[in-house]
């Protein structure tokens, strides 16, 4: 008889996100005649950029003609957008990633779950908490998380609590890990690392193996110019750090799916180049992103699409505003918002985060995100996404701010 891999069967409940679209769901069902506003998951809003769109018209046309189609695309993304990506996110902030280093994808959220095929099972992972749950669900089903207690909080995890009194800056850990997931800018919290303290983990990492799996799917964000936007820009972090990097929030690919990950060459550990580990990866399991995502991903990089993405970006940025100042009005303490597009709230009077869920859904019919749900130091609070509609967002605020 074929046995399951019961690593899935200690998972609790269900993803953070479809819990959330369950219950929104279920009050939509309810309550027809109710204008339900989404500030829940991060989901673009606004349409793909003008530049995006003629690009990827174009590769549709290519793909009509015998002298201009594409079959299989090369194993690690087309030399057109990989070069884009090494000029435009790397040697123009004086960082030197090379053209084999950088494997373009459908979704960080598929990498930073499948990266854990490189590692060996038996591994210490460490992780914020609050965190991204992708990163600790893909290590559970991996048998890396051991086993989920009644605390929140799985038994072989080591968790870096970021919590307002600390900035929601992660401490050096007192167990020393052997991978460390960093997400910066944050989700959920919004909180952003300086260059002194992602030197901290790069040092941190360097003296013990470690290696750090930095998630910079949010850096198109940072409006604060002292921050990175890449890990690589600390000296040493090539020898001890893999970059995941999204579309999805940079130019509103979350339903077309364009992503990549950096693994350097100089990353080597037990005397292998996990470079070569990943490149063996994807080879046999991904077959590739689609030429014609991969065109309009690299129209991005085009001096008109750099304008209009940034338009975009803009756009998003002032719902983070209006939502950190709305509920400032309402009264809530509030981070994040300035160099992230997640705006991170505690609940009125202590109020548990799924009971505030519920509250905002069930009252304002408002869907946010409970922090509970990114883990035990979420509890408390409440997460809202800038990436909605800025109408939508308003009256999403005024409704907020009424009810407190
Ligand atoms: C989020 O809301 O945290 C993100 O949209 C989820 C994701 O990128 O997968």
């Amino acid at each position: 008889m074929a046995k399951i891999n019961r690593n899935f069967t200690k998972l609790p409940g269900s993803y953070l996100f479809s819990e959330t679209a369950r219950r929104a769901a279920a009050f939509a069902a309810k309550n027809p005649g109710k204008k339900i506003i989404k500030l829940g998951i991060g989901d673009a809003t606004q349409p793909l950029a003008p530049s995006v769109i003629k690009a990827m018209h174009d590769a549709v046309d290519d793909m009509a003609a015998k002298e201009t189609f594409k079959g299989y695309g090369p194993d690690f993304g087309y030399d057109f957008l990989i070069d884009a990506i090494a000029k435009n996110d790397y040697a123009a902030r004086g960082v030197d990633i090379g053209i084999d280093e950088i494997f373009v994808s459908d979704g960080a959220k598929s990498d930073c779950g499948n990266i854990g095929e490189i590692f060996s099972v038996d591994n210490r992972v460490a992780v914020c908490d609050p965190v991204y749950p992708v990163y600790v669900d893909s290590n559970a089903m991996a048998g890396r998380a051991g086993d989920f207690g009644a605390d929140g909080r799985w038994s072989n995890l080591i968790y870096m609590p970021c919590t307002a009194e600390n900035g929601f800056a992660p401490e050096l850990p007192s167990e020393v890990p052997d991978i460390i997931y960093l997400c910066f800018p944050n989700n959920p919290t919004g909180a952003a690392a300086t260059k002194e303290q992602l030197k901290m983990w790069v040092d941190y990492a360097a003296k013990n193996g470690s290696v750090i799996l930095y998630d910079s799917a949010y850096e198109a964000y940072i409006t604060d110019p002292e921050i990175p936007h890449t890990i690589f820009e600390i000296e040493g972090a090539k020898e001890c750090a893999i970059e995941f990097r999204s579309f999805s929030k940079t130019a509103g690919f979350t339903g077309t799916r364009c992503a990549y990950t950096v693994v350097p060459k100089a990353l080597v550990r037990e005397g292998v180049q996990l470079n070569s580990l990943w490149a063996r990866r994807q080879s046999t399991k991904f077959n590739g992103t689609p030429y014609i995502v991969q065109r309009g991903a690299a129209a991005i990089y085009t001096e008109q699409g750099k304008i209009e993405c940034r338009k975009i970006i803009d756009y998003y940025m002032n719902n983070a505003k209006v939502i950190r100042e709305g509920l400032i009005k309402a009264g809530l303490e509030v981070f994040g918002g300035v160099n992230a597009p997640y705006i991170w709230a505690k609940t009125p009077n202590g109020m548990p985060s799924w009971d505030f869920f519920d509250m905002l859904l069930n009252k304002v019919n408002v869907v946010t995100t409970p922090g509970a749900g990114f883990g035990p130091s979420g509890e408390g609070y409440i997460r809202l996404t800038a990436f909605g509609d800025s109408e939508a967002t308003k009256e999403a605020v005024e409704r907020i701010i009424k009810l407190l």
